[in-house]
């Protein structure tokens, strides 16, 4: 079957793993002599994350919860979140990882909960950022790059659960 958008390319692969690379650079200076524990958001952010981790010269520890709150292109509102239970939070520095920050409703559900589960501090670490989107008061930590309220698509990020595997950035044009 074939996919019945029009693409726009965005961001290309290269350019994109070249900031992946600076921002891993960043966290590992930031955090040096540190432990960290990256906490990938499913799915968005599988792609990001194996990128990221990579470019971290750190000892990390890595897991993954699950959010979801999109349907199509609209926002829900609702966040539902799936995490393995026997995860241990307590008293470690959790640097959650995003593929996009739109409204921040994901965003600050799941930091609330790593802080109730005893988490040291919770940082923020987003492939995109969307400011303009935003109706909760949150900011990345880390982002690669912030972008225009625009769909995008690729690099981990979909529509309709399509486009993940594209290798780079782009627009949806509907
Ligand atoms: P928030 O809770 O509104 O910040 O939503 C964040 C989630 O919405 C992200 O993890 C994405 O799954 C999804 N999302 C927001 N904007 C886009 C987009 O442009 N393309 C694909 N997914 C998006
Ligand atoms: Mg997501």
């Amino acid at each position: 079957m074939e996919n019945k958008h029009r693409i726009e390319v965005m961001l290309t692969r290269e350019e994109i793993a070249e900031k992946v690379k600076a921002v891993g650079a960043q966290i590992t200076e930031d955090y040096r002599g540190k432990d960290v524990m990256l906490v990938g958001v499913l799915k968005g952010s599988f792609i990001f994350m194996a990128d990221l981790v990579r470019a971290i010269d750190l000892p990390v520890e890595l897991d993954f919860v699950s959010a979801k709150s999109y349907f199509g292109t609209t926002s829900s509102g609702v966040v539902d979140v799936k995490f393995d239970t026997h995860l241990e939070f307590k008293g470690k520095t959790v640097m959650l990882v995003e593929d996009i920050l739109d409204t921040g409703k994901t965003l600050s559900v799941l930091k609330q909960m790593l802080l109730t589960r005893g988490a040291a501090e919770v940082k923020i670490v987003t492939f995109l950022d969307k400011p303009a989107r935003r109706t909760i008061d949150i900011k990345p930590d880390y982002c690669c790059y912030s972008i225009e309220d625009r769909f995008v698509v690729g690099y981990g990020l979909d529509y309709n659960e399509q486009y993940r595997n594209l290798d780079y950035l782009g627009e949806v044009i509907l």
